[in-house]
């Protein structure tokens, strides 16, 4: 992919969610990992919604995306709020909770920059290389 970003701010609401991830494919089409990114996007967005301001009426969230060679950094950035994002230790039968865990399973590397005032969660991932994929 040749350098490029992109970005959009949506409505806090669940609606947006599929918006967002519709955002994401458009832009990727054909890049390799178009589904990881695409979970990706989703569960950030989700919680933007789901756990920040947000949520709030009126509220909104921006994703954007910076693809870089076999790079691609995927960002969410909410309204903010008291709560802040962290991954919660895997319990058995939970049902919640795991949204975190699984970005941090699929991404080269994730992390949370702000404060209440807004948050952007952030994931790159990597297309796997030539090397990797030739062996
Ligand atoms: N954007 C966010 N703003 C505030 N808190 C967040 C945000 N994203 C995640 N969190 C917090 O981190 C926890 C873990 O998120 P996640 O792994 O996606 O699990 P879940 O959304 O199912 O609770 C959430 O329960 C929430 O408390
Ligand atoms: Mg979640």
């Amino acid at each position: 992919m040749s350098p490029s970003r992109i970005s959009r701010t949506f409505l806090g609401s669940p609606a947006s969610i599929t918006e967002a991830r519709r955002f994401i494919t458009a832009f990727l089409r054909n890049w390799p990992r178009v589904d990881d990114a695409e979970l990706i996007v989703s569960e950030l967005a989700t919680n933007a919604v789901r756990h920040s301001d947000s949520g709030r009426f009126g509220g909104r969230f921006t994703v954007s995306m910076e693809a870089d060679g076999s790079r691609l950094r995927l960002s969410v950035l909410d309204e903010g709020g008291p709560r802040a994002p962290r991954a919660l230790p895997p319990l058995a039968s939970a049902e919640n909770g795991r949204g975190l865990m699984l970005v941090g399973e699929l991404a080269a590397a994730w992390g949370v920059v702000g404060d209440d005032k807004g948050r952007t969660v952030w994931a790159v991932l990597e297309a796997p290389s030539e090397a990797a994929t030739r062996r």
